[in-house]
């Protein structure tokens, strides 16, 4: 497995990920995604999309703003207690997530508490006699922080308009579920998807872009009847392991399932999907049986009556929620973990990214051998006309060798080479990514070739069974 640094460097030098405002000294764990970093994080909103609204009749799609009024979180529950426990340095003033900094400094004490999701009781306990691991100064004992970002509406700063920036995007989900509702003449069981930046105070950003302050959800909200929910629960549960394996290609031993010990304060059941990253599993996305304590919450604080009134049964109640929750910059992260390869020949390393070709940024590139006149005039041609159908890179910079390096380190599933020959046959070369096989095709038929290499069937065992071939 690629370690972080080696992955952080390959992001920057190949346009995936660069730090934000980085000219200035870089934002506090906020990232920017470079040309190539969009393309592949795009891809992987599409296929949720695709997967979530397009392809299913029981799923209506929603963009709701990012500022959302005080009164939303008071009845979400996350003013009182959307918190994490944090310990200052009370010499150096650093402040440290205790959870996080007990496994970074004495792991042992973390096991001992016999639970991954320890209280503040028990990190109090754990954490006495620790020193500051900075400067060996004196730590406070936990106490809780919350993560909302506040901001003000309006002109006045009075505090008369608090507002969030949201911290979830299912709250946005939540406050529309009467107008999708009836807009969308639905009845129960039925879902709410919906892409957006969420925004978190954390206090232990890290790992690059595994946890951020600024960030994008892909989140579902499923509504049922309480009879129905847990039934649900397991079927969104293989339904969200399906999709990191069949659609984002991600291999599956470094997935598994986390059942929840210690429940969020609106959930009845949940679980993780965790990833093997380089510095342990970790979640990677979720699954939660959240009751029916949102909608009830919401009407509560609103005065508006949230409930459905089932004609069938003559029955009116809350629906409750199972909810799916993904994060497009973990999904994104763990797409380029899980791609990088090594391949080894003839004494010399070339770096691939084994991308799934539906989430590869680019899935052509195309090469003029040289920089002939003749030789890029038709490349160029062939680029024009294939980007009218899929995301198309020309490069003509540098060596040919390099510029082949370039396509796998960005991980273009396919090259189409333009040489002498072409000028004399009108045929080009599509070069394997990941086989490096070659074939010789006629450039009146090359588009057609290329979609249905596109769309033949791909595993990442196959993406690497040339290499285990050649290693055995
Ligand atoms: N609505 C439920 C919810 O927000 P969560 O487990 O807090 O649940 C869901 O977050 C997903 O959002 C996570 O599995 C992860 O993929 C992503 N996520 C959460 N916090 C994040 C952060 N600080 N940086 C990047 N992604 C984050």
């Amino acid at each position: 497995m690629v370690d972080m640094d080696t992955l952080v460097s390959l992001c920057k030098r190949r346009g995936f990920v660069f730090q934000s405002s980085e000219i200035y000294g870089g934002a506090g764990s906020v990232f920017d995604y470079g040309p190539v970093g969009v393309l592949l994080k795009n891809n992987v909103k599409n296929a949720w999309w695709r997967s979530m609204v397009q392809e299913r009749d029981d799923i209506e799609g929603l963009d709701a703003a990012i500022l959302m009024p005080e009164r939303v979180w008071e009845a979400s529950g996350h003013l009182a207690s959307f918190t994490d426990p944090m310990v200052d340095c009370k010499d150096c003033k650093r402040r440290f997530r205790a959870d996080t900094l007990l496994e970074d400094i004495a792991p042992e004490r973390l096991t001992a508490l016999g639970t991954t999701e320890p209280n503040e009781e028990q990190l109090a306990e754990a954490l006495v006699g620790l020193k500051c691991p900075e400067c060996q100064g004196e730590l406070t004992p936990p106490r809780t922080f919350n993560l909302l970002m506040k901001t003000e509406l309006g002109v006045t700063q009075d505090g008369s308009n608090v507002a969030y920036l949201r911290g979830e995007t299912c709250q946005g989900i939540y406050v529309n579920f009467k107008n999708v509702e009836m807009n969308g003449r639905r009845k129960l069981p039925f879902g709410i998807a919906q892409i957006g930046k969420a925004f978190r105070n954390e206090i232990t950003p890290g790992n690059f872009t595994f946890r951020t302050r600024e960030f994008e959800q892909m989140e579902m909200q499923y509504f049922v009847r309480e009879d129905q929910a847990e039934k649900h629960y397991h079927a969104w549960k293989s339904a969200r392991m399906a999709w990191y394996l069949e659609r984002l290609g991600i291999r599956s031993e470094n997935l598994r399932f986390r059942n929840h010990e210690k429940l969020a304060h609106y959930a009845k059941a949940a679980v993780d999907i965790e990833y093997n990253y380089p510095f342990g599993w970790k979640e990677l996305a979720g699954v939660h049986n959240r009751s029916d304590w949102d909608l009830r919450r919401h009407s509560e604080y609103s005065g508006k009556d949230l409930s459905v009134f089932e004609e069938a049964t003559k029955e009116r109640f809350i629906p409750w929620i199972i909810e799916t929750s993904d994060g497009a910059d973990r999904a994104a992260l763990v797409t380029l973990l899980d791609a990088y390869d090594e391949d080894v020949q003839d004494k010399e390393t070339r770096v691939v990214l084994r991308f799934h070709p539906a989430i590869a940024p680019f899935k052509v590139g195309v090469l003029p051998l040289s920089k002939k006149p003749e030789l890029m005039g038709v490349a160029k041609d062939i680029a024009a006309d294939l980007r009218t159908r899929f995301f198309t890179d020309y490069d003509e910079s540098q060596s040919i060798g390099k510029r082949y390096r370039r396509q796998d380190e960005i991980g273009t599933p396919f090259c189409v080479t333009v040489d002498f020959q072409t000028l004399e046959d009108q045929a080009v070369t599509i070069r394997d990514r990941d086989s490096l096989m070659q074939e010789r095709v006629p450039i009146a038929g090359l588009a057609e070739r290329l979609t249905e290499r596109l769309n033949a069937p791909w595993s990442p065992e196959s993406a690497r069974a040339v290499k285990s071939e050649r290693a055995s």
